[in-house]
């Protein structure tokens, strides 16, 4: 399996572009199956997490035309199938929207639970209590769920805790439904917003999107043609960002929606990082004395999970003790032993982790445990002295386009092998 080997010690200088997000691709691309028209997408990241839901797709009975890596023509409307088998769906989390999507095109849908990042328990009961609410059957046999309609129906659904793919997933089967569906205690990520703008292009009605309730006005098939453009993954920029301040290094993060950055450019500027906000990109100098910082991670406009690992890296630079208090997935600790084996001092206590700096990273072999992980690892190896060598980066191509070609360009000296 390939490796990423960083040797150390190199400033980030320049210019990177950030591709399409991620999670805003994988919803998007799961509700072309509601499409009776076709779908062209632009900035769609080319990552494997993508490759994979675009396989089922195809599997599924649709097809995909590629005009360039990032630009993709979907035409769903020759499916036939809504079940999607296990060997597809094991390796990525957001295989489940592919429930909410089977539903609201064919009332039915057959799909395995779904694998992606190991952060321990991950439930759908969420998701499950949406669909049941708008009168789906669910039977969940040995990893498999069943999920059948005689008819959707629209109903007031408060969710218990704020989920992203309860929220998409429910949207997702409540646009086919019949009469109203509110939502309320959603998620208001910016790829939430992203998707109802695509369905609304699509046809179908769906309002508050980016606020704590969403009003669904079910119209059945969506019937438009519709071309639809991904925003910017927030998550990749902060990678970036984290990765500039880490290296002390001086770079413009192109083609970003500021606003998405805010908790991220906040808590930068507080560790007395340079921050310099445009229109469309943040440019970040990194050449004070960082000051240590205590983070908590929440759902958007929260500070993101997604950065956690990277941030543990920057904190572990900075003079004095800092901490980090996971507010969504309890077990997202595993990257801290491999950090620590590289120089980090870091203890955790519950869902906190406790960061001692300033250390010095020395180079290594390490092992990814999830994607983020492998990102965190990538940065400390950019500032570790020496060679470190990131193992299992099929896990960090889930999320990343070219991240090793864009470090390169910016003078990081890291290759894959
Ligand atoms: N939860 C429940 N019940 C549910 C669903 C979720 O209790 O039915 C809990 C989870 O256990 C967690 C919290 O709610 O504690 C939030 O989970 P959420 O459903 O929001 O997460 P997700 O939709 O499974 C997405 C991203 C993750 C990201 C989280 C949080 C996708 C495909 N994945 O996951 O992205 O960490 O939201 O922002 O959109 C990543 O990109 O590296 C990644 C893991």
């Amino acid at each position: 399996m390939d490796k990423i080997s960083i040797k150390g010690q190199n400033k980030l200088n320049g210019e990177v572009v950030i591709s399409g997000s991620k999670n805003s691709a994988l919803a998007i691309i799961s509700a072309t199956i509601l499409a009776n028209g076709i779908c062209r997408i632009e900035n769609v990241p080319d990552i494997s997490d993508v490759r994979v839901i675009l396989d089922i797709l195809v599997k599924l009975g649709a097809q995909v035309t590629y005009e360039t890596n990032n630009i993709l023509v979907i035409n769903t409307i020759n499916i036939k199938s809504y079940t999607v088998p296990y060997d597809m769906v094991k390796s990525i989390r957001a295989s489940y929207y592919l429930i909410g999507a089977l539903l609201g095109r064919f009332g039915e849908a057959e799909v395995e639970l779904p694998g992606g990042c190991d952060f321990g328990y991950r439930p759908i009961d969420q998701h499950i209590k949406g669909f049941e609410a708008l009168g789906t059957d669910i039977v969940i046999e040995h990893g498999l769920i069943r999920a059948k309609a005689e008819k959707l129906i629209g109903d007031k659904i408060y969710f218990d805790v704020v989920s992203v793919g309860a929220t998409v997933n429910v949207m997702l089967a409540a646009v086919a439904a019949e009469g109203v569906t509110i939502l309320e205690n959603v998620a208001k990520e910016p790829h939430v917003v992203d998707l109802a703008n695509f369905l609304n292009a699509m046809g179908a009605n769906v309002r508050g999107a980016g606020t704590d309730i969403i009003k669904i006005k079910g119209i059945g098939k969506l019937q438009n043609n519709v071309n639809h453009t991904i925003i910017p993954d927030q998550i990749e920029a902060g990678t970036f960002m984290v990765a500039a301040a880490a290296t002390r290094g001086d770079v413009i993060v192109r083609n970003i929606i500021p606003k998405h950055m805010e908790s991220l450019s906040a808590k930068l500027a507080e560790m007395n990082v340079n921050i310099e906000v445009g229109d469309d990109y943040v440019h970040v100098i990194g050449n004070g004395a960082m000051r240590k910082a205590n983070i908590k991670t929440l759902p958007y406009p929260g500070f993101p999970t997604d950065l956690h690992p990277q941030m543990a890296v920057l904190l572990s630079l900075c003079d004095g003790a800092s901490a980090i208090t996971e507010g969504i997935w309890d077990l997202r600790f595993q990257y801290v032993e491999e950090l620590n084996r590289m120089g980090a001092h870091i203890t955790t206590e519950g869902v906190t982790a406790f960061i001692k700096g300033p250390c010095s990273f020395i180079g290594t072999g390490v092992n990814t445990t999830d994607l983020r992980a492998g990102a965190a690892l990538v940065i400390a190896g950019l500032v570790a002295e020496g060679e470190t060598g990131v193992d299992r980066v099929n896990l960090i191509d889930r999320g990343y386009e070219s991240f090793v070609n864009k470090l390169r360009n910016l003078g990081a000296n890291i290759k894959r092998v």
